[in-house]
Protein backbone atom coordinates (compact mmCIF):
# COMPACT_ATOMS: atom_id res chain seq x y z
CA UNK A 1 0.00 0.00 0.00
CA UNK A 2 2.79 2.28 1.34
CA UNK A 3 4.54 1.28 -1.80
CA UNK A 4 1.57 2.11 -4.37
CA UNK A 5 1.36 5.72 -3.02
CA UNK A 6 4.98 6.42 -3.06
CA UNK A 7 4.34 5.59 -6.75
CA UNK A 8 1.02 7.58 -7.60
CA UNK A 9 3.08 10.65 -5.70
CA UNK A 10 6.41 9.34 -7.85
CA UNK A 11 4.18 9.58 -10.98
CA UNK A 12 2.08 13.23 -9.76
CA UNK A 13 5.45 14.59 -9.15
CA UNK A 14 7.05 13.06 -13.12
CA UNK A 15 4.17 14.58 -14.70
CA UNK A 16 4.20 17.88 -12.48
CA UNK A 17 8.60 18.76 -13.85
CA UNK A 18 7.08 17.85 -16.73
CA UNK A 19 4.88 20.44 -17.34
CA UNK A 20 7.00 22.88 -15.36
CA UNK A 21 9.71 22.34 -18.00
CA UNK A 22 7.53 22.84 -20.49
CA UNK A 23 6.81 26.06 -22.48
CA UNK A 24 4.28 28.56 -20.69
CA UNK A 25 2.97 31.86 -21.94
CA UNK A 26 0.93 34.36 -20.13
CA UNK A 27 -0.77 37.46 -21.31
CA UNK A 28 -2.08 40.89 -20.44
CA UNK A 29 -5.06 40.82 -21.01
CA UNK A 30 -5.51 36.85 -20.76
CA UNK A 31 -6.71 34.30 -23.30
CA UNK A 32 -9.54 32.15 -22.61
CA UNK A 33 -9.50 28.51 -22.82
CA UNK A 34 -9.35 28.57 -26.76
CA UNK A 35 -5.82 30.22 -26.29
CA UNK A 36 -7.93 33.38 -27.65
CA UNK A 37 -6.81 36.72 -26.48
CA UNK A 38 -9.97 39.36 -27.42
CA UNK A 39 -8.89 42.76 -27.49
CA UNK A 40 -9.84 46.22 -28.99
CA UNK A 41 -7.71 47.54 -32.23
CA UNK A 42 -4.42 49.73 -30.94
CA UNK A 43 -5.22 48.34 -27.35
CA UNK A 44 -1.77 47.05 -26.08
CA UNK A 45 -1.22 42.91 -25.54
CA UNK A 46 1.78 41.67 -23.70
CA UNK A 47 2.67 38.37 -24.31
CA UNK A 48 5.51 36.38 -22.02
CA UNK A 49 6.67 33.47 -23.15
CA UNK A 50 8.61 31.45 -20.29
CA UNK A 51 10.44 28.31 -20.37
CA UNK A 52 10.10 25.76 -17.19
CA UNK A 53 13.18 24.66 -15.42
CA UNK A 54 15.83 24.06 -17.62
CA UNK A 55 19.88 22.92 -16.68
CA UNK A 56 21.33 25.40 -19.09
CA UNK A 57 20.30 29.00 -20.56
CA UNK A 58 18.04 28.24 -23.24
CA UNK A 59 17.44 30.50 -26.50
CA UNK A 60 13.26 31.31 -27.32
CA UNK A 61 11.85 31.99 -30.63
CA UNK A 62 8.06 33.58 -31.16
CA UNK A 63 6.43 33.63 -34.17
CA UNK A 64 3.44 35.39 -35.99
CA UNK A 65 1.65 33.68 -38.16
CA UNK A 66 4.66 31.10 -39.15
CA UNK A 67 6.82 33.93 -39.06
CA UNK A 68 9.79 35.03 -37.20
CA UNK A 69 9.60 37.75 -34.67
CA UNK A 70 12.45 39.69 -34.61
CA UNK A 71 13.59 40.20 -30.50
CA UNK A 72 15.86 42.25 -29.47
CA UNK A 73 19.45 41.13 -27.98
CA UNK A 74 18.77 39.58 -24.24
CA UNK A 75 15.33 39.67 -25.18
CA UNK A 76 15.42 35.23 -25.68
CA UNK A 77 16.89 33.48 -22.74
CA UNK A 78 14.36 31.39 -20.76
CA UNK A 79 12.08 34.09 -20.89
CA UNK A 80 10.99 36.15 -23.80
CA UNK A 81 8.93 38.84 -24.07
CA UNK A 82 6.12 40.81 -26.54
CA UNK A 83 4.05 43.72 -26.91
CA UNK A 84 1.65 44.08 -29.13
CA UNK A 85 -0.33 47.48 -30.25
CA UNK A 86 -3.27 45.39 -32.79
CA UNK A 87 -3.93 46.53 -36.14
CA UNK A 88 -6.77 45.40 -38.75
CA UNK A 89 -3.82 42.98 -40.01
CA UNK A 90 -3.49 41.39 -36.48
CA UNK A 91 -6.79 39.94 -36.38
CA UNK A 92 -6.72 36.12 -36.29
CA UNK A 93 -2.73 36.41 -35.89
CA UNK A 94 -1.65 33.41 -34.52
CA UNK A 95 1.68 34.00 -32.05
CA UNK A 96 3.68 31.01 -31.23
CA UNK A 97 6.60 30.61 -29.01
CA UNK A 98 9.29 27.16 -28.60
CA UNK A 99 12.90 26.52 -28.07
CA UNK A 100 15.17 27.57 -30.76
CA UNK A 101 15.82 25.20 -33.03
CA UNK A 102 13.29 22.58 -31.57
CA UNK A 103 9.50 23.06 -32.39
CA UNK A 104 8.28 20.26 -30.73
CA UNK A 105 7.18 21.54 -27.50
CA UNK A 106 5.24 25.43 -28.81
CA UNK A 107 2.53 27.14 -27.10
CA UNK A 108 0.54 29.31 -28.90
CA UNK A 109 -2.10 32.44 -28.30
CA UNK A 110 -4.35 34.10 -30.92
CA UNK A 111 -5.68 37.87 -30.74
CA UNK A 112 -9.25 38.56 -31.47
CA UNK A 113 -8.92 42.06 -32.75
CA UNK A 114 -12.21 44.03 -32.27
CA UNK A 115 -12.94 46.92 -34.19
CA UNK A 116 -15.61 48.85 -35.88
CA UNK A 117 -16.89 49.77 -39.44
CA UNK A 118 -14.76 53.03 -40.31
CA UNK A 119 -17.32 55.43 -41.97
CA UNK A 120 -18.15 58.73 -40.30
CA UNK A 121 -17.54 61.51 -42.38
CA UNK A 122 -19.60 63.07 -45.13
CA UNK A 123 -18.56 63.27 -48.54
CA UNK A 124 -19.71 65.44 -51.40
CA UNK A 125 -20.10 63.69 -55.06
CA UNK A 126 -20.99 65.23 -58.21
CA UNK A 127 -21.74 63.56 -61.21
CA UNK A 128 -22.76 64.49 -64.78
CA UNK A 129 -25.86 63.56 -66.09
CA UNK A 130 -26.25 60.13 -67.66
CA UNK A 131 -22.82 59.17 -66.37
CA UNK A 132 -22.41 56.26 -63.58
CA UNK A 133 -22.41 57.15 -60.14
CA UNK A 134 -20.69 54.92 -57.62
CA UNK A 135 -20.90 55.46 -53.54
CA UNK A 136 -18.83 53.10 -51.35
CA UNK A 137 -19.17 52.26 -47.29
CA UNK A 138 -16.60 50.59 -45.40
CA UNK A 139 -17.86 47.65 -44.11
CA UNK A 140 -15.04 45.71 -42.63
CA UNK A 141 -15.77 45.39 -39.00
CA UNK A 142 -14.80 42.78 -36.00
CA UNK A 143 -17.17 41.37 -35.05
CA UNK A 144 -19.21 41.41 -38.51
CA UNK A 145 -21.77 44.09 -39.02
CA UNK A 146 -25.49 42.66 -38.63
CA UNK A 147 -27.28 45.42 -41.25
CA UNK A 148 -25.86 47.68 -43.87
CA UNK A 149 -28.89 49.99 -45.97
CA UNK A 150 -29.33 52.63 -48.05
CA UNK A 151 -31.71 55.61 -47.78
CA UNK A 152 -31.89 58.77 -50.45
CA UNK A 153 -33.40 61.81 -48.95
CA UNK A 154 -34.08 59.62 -45.69
CA UNK A 155 -36.49 56.64 -47.30
CA UNK A 156 -34.63 53.28 -47.84
CA UNK A 157 -33.51 53.46 -51.68
CA UNK A 158 -35.77 51.74 -53.90
CA UNK A 159 -33.27 49.61 -55.89
CA UNK A 160 -35.97 48.37 -58.73
CA UNK A 161 -37.57 51.74 -58.88
CA UNK A 162 -34.53 54.06 -58.69
CA UNK A 163 -32.94 51.58 -60.90
CA UNK A 164 -29.81 51.34 -58.68
CA UNK A 165 -28.03 48.28 -57.46
CA UNK A 166 -26.13 47.18 -54.10
CA UNK A 167 -23.46 45.02 -54.04
CA UNK A 168 -21.95 44.18 -50.10
CA UNK A 169 -18.86 42.34 -49.70
CA UNK A 170 -18.50 41.95 -46.50
CA UNK A 171 -15.34 44.29 -46.63
CA UNK A 172 -17.32 46.87 -48.43
CA UNK A 173 -21.08 48.31 -50.00
CA UNK A 174 -21.53 49.54 -52.82
CA UNK A 175 -24.91 51.63 -54.25
CA UNK A 176 -23.91 51.93 -58.16
CA UNK A 177 -26.38 53.35 -61.10
CA UNK A 178 -25.89 53.61 -64.48
CA UNK A 179 -26.89 56.45 -66.32
CA UNK A 180 -27.99 58.99 -63.47
CA UNK A 181 -30.93 60.97 -63.69
CA UNK A 182 -31.31 64.55 -62.02
CA UNK A 183 -34.58 63.93 -61.16
CA UNK A 184 -34.51 60.08 -60.13
CA UNK A 185 -30.94 60.22 -58.03
CA UNK A 186 -29.65 63.94 -57.08
CA UNK A 187 -30.36 63.89 -53.14
CA UNK A 188 -28.54 62.92 -49.71
CA UNK A 189 -27.42 59.41 -49.53
CA UNK A 190 -26.92 57.44 -46.55
CA UNK A 191 -25.46 54.40 -45.70
CA UNK A 192 -26.11 53.34 -42.33
CA UNK A 193 -24.33 50.26 -40.64
CA UNK A 194 -25.38 48.46 -37.54
CA UNK A 195 -22.54 46.55 -35.39
CA UNK A 196 -23.93 43.66 -32.67
CA UNK A 197 -20.99 45.39 -30.43
CA UNK A 198 -20.32 48.88 -31.99
CA UNK A 199 -24.12 49.79 -32.27
CA UNK A 200 -25.19 52.10 -35.61
CA UNK A 201 -22.81 54.44 -37.61
CA UNK A 202 -23.51 56.14 -40.88
CA UNK A 203 -22.15 57.96 -44.02
CA UNK A 204 -23.39 60.71 -45.76
CA UNK A 205 -22.93 61.38 -49.42
CA UNK A 206 -24.39 65.04 -51.40
CA UNK A 207 -24.94 63.98 -54.60
CA UNK A 208 -25.12 66.70 -57.63
CA UNK A 209 -26.55 65.86 -60.83
CA UNK A 210 -25.01 68.59 -63.23
CA UNK A 211 -26.15 69.23 -66.61
CA UNK A 212 -24.65 66.75 -69.47
CA UNK A 213 -21.93 68.75 -71.46
CA UNK A 214 -19.99 67.50 -74.65
CA UNK A 215 -16.90 65.48 -73.88
CA UNK A 216 -13.47 66.23 -75.87
CA UNK A 217 -13.44 62.82 -77.65
CA UNK A 218 -10.26 61.27 -75.90
CA UNK A 219 -10.42 57.45 -77.68
CA UNK A 220 -9.39 59.04 -81.30
CA UNK A 221 -6.63 61.06 -79.51
CA UNK A 222 -5.02 58.64 -77.62
CA UNK A 223 -5.25 55.99 -80.75
CA UNK A 224 -3.64 59.05 -82.53
CA UNK A 225 -1.14 59.50 -79.70
CA UNK A 226 -0.03 55.74 -79.58
CA UNK A 227 0.53 55.63 -83.22
CA UNK A 228 2.77 58.72 -83.13
CA UNK A 229 4.88 57.15 -80.40
CA UNK A 230 4.84 54.09 -81.99
CA UNK A 231 6.00 55.36 -85.42
CA UNK A 232 8.72 57.19 -83.11
CA UNK A 233 9.82 53.72 -81.37
CA UNK A 234 10.38 52.47 -84.77
CA UNK A 235 12.23 55.40 -86.22
CA UNK A 236 14.29 55.18 -82.83
CA UNK A 237 14.55 51.49 -83.47
CA UNK A 238 15.93 51.47 -86.67
CA UNK A 239 18.66 54.27 -85.85
CA UNK A 240 19.77 52.19 -82.88
CA UNK A 241 23.27 51.12 -84.41
CA UNK A 242 23.65 54.68 -85.33
CA UNK A 243 22.08 56.13 -81.54
CA UNK A 244 24.67 53.42 -80.52
CA UNK A 245 27.65 54.31 -82.44
CA UNK A 246 27.21 58.32 -81.73
CA UNK A 247 27.31 57.59 -77.83
CA UNK A 248 31.03 55.79 -77.79
C1 LIG B 1 18.45 30.62 -17.68
O1 LIG B 1 18.28 29.46 -16.92
C2 LIG B 1 19.50 28.80 -16.60
C3 LIG B 1 19.19 27.50 -15.87
O2 LIG B 1 18.21 27.69 -14.87
C4 LIG B 1 20.37 29.75 -15.77
O3 LIG B 1 21.61 29.13 -15.51
C5 LIG B 1 20.60 31.05 -16.52
O4 LIG B 1 21.31 31.97 -15.75
C6 LIG B 1 19.28 31.67 -16.94
N1 LIG B 1 19.54 32.80 -17.77
C7 LIG B 1 18.89 33.97 -17.64
C8 LIG B 1 19.28 35.06 -18.60
O5 LIG B 1 18.01 34.13 -16.80
C1 LIG C 1 12.95 18.97 -28.16
O1 LIG C 1 12.14 19.28 -27.04
C2 LIG C 1 11.43 18.15 -26.53
C3 LIG C 1 10.50 18.62 -25.45
O2 LIG C 1 11.04 19.66 -24.69
C4 LIG C 1 12.45 17.12 -26.04
O3 LIG C 1 11.76 15.99 -25.55
C5 LIG C 1 13.35 16.72 -27.19
O4 LIG C 1 14.37 15.86 -26.71
C6 LIG C 1 14.01 17.95 -27.80
N1 LIG C 1 14.72 17.58 -29.00
C7 LIG C 1 15.96 18.00 -29.24
C8 LIG C 1 16.55 17.56 -30.55
O5 LIG C 1 16.60 18.70 -28.45
C1 LIG D 1 -11.29 55.75 -42.31
O1 LIG D 1 -11.77 56.20 -43.56
C2 LIG D 1 -11.15 57.39 -44.04
C3 LIG D 1 -11.84 57.84 -45.30
O2 LIG D 1 -12.33 56.80 -46.04
C4 LIG D 1 -9.66 57.11 -44.27
O3 LIG D 1 -9.01 58.27 -44.70
C5 LIG D 1 -9.06 56.63 -42.96
O4 LIG D 1 -7.71 56.27 -43.17
C6 LIG D 1 -9.81 55.42 -42.43
N1 LIG D 1 -9.27 55.08 -41.12
C7 LIG D 1 -8.79 53.88 -40.86
C8 LIG D 1 -8.31 53.68 -39.48
O5 LIG D 1 -8.76 53.00 -41.71
C1 LIG E 1 -14.09 37.59 -31.64
O1 LIG E 1 -14.80 38.50 -30.83
C2 LIG E 1 -16.12 38.75 -31.26
C3 LIG E 1 -16.69 39.84 -30.37
O2 LIG E 1 -16.64 39.49 -29.02
C4 LIG E 1 -16.93 37.46 -31.21
O3 LIG E 1 -18.23 37.71 -31.70
C5 LIG E 1 -16.25 36.43 -32.08
O4 LIG E 1 -16.92 35.19 -32.00
C6 LIG E 1 -14.81 36.24 -31.65
N1 LIG E 1 -14.15 35.34 -32.59
C7 LIG E 1 -13.34 34.37 -32.18
C8 LIG E 1 -12.72 33.57 -33.26
O5 LIG E 1 -13.12 34.15 -31.00
C1 LIG F 1 -33.71 64.96 -52.39
O1 LIG F 1 -33.75 66.23 -51.76
C2 LIG F 1 -33.16 67.28 -52.53
C3 LIG F 1 -33.16 68.54 -51.68
O2 LIG F 1 -34.37 68.71 -51.02
C4 LIG F 1 -33.98 67.46 -53.82
O3 LIG F 1 -33.39 68.47 -54.60
C5 LIG F 1 -33.92 66.12 -54.59
O4 LIG F 1 -34.72 66.20 -55.76
C6 LIG F 1 -34.43 64.97 -53.73
N1 LIG F 1 -34.22 63.74 -54.44
C7 LIG F 1 -35.16 62.85 -54.73
C8 LIG F 1 -34.75 61.66 -55.53
O5 LIG F 1 -36.31 63.01 -54.37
Amino acid sequence: MKFILRAAVFHFLVLYAVHVLGINIQSKPAFNDEGVIQVKLNDPVSLVCTLGVTKAEEELVWLRNDAAVLLKEGNNKNRSSLCVTPTYEDNGAKFTCHQKGNSTDQVSVTLNVTFAPNISETVEVTVEEEDDLVLECDTRANPLVSSVTWSLNGSLVDLLADGLSVINNGLTSQLTSSKVKKTLHGGMYTCTVDSPMYGSSSRHFQVTITDKTLKFPLGPMIAGLVVVGLTALLAVVSRWRKIVKCCK
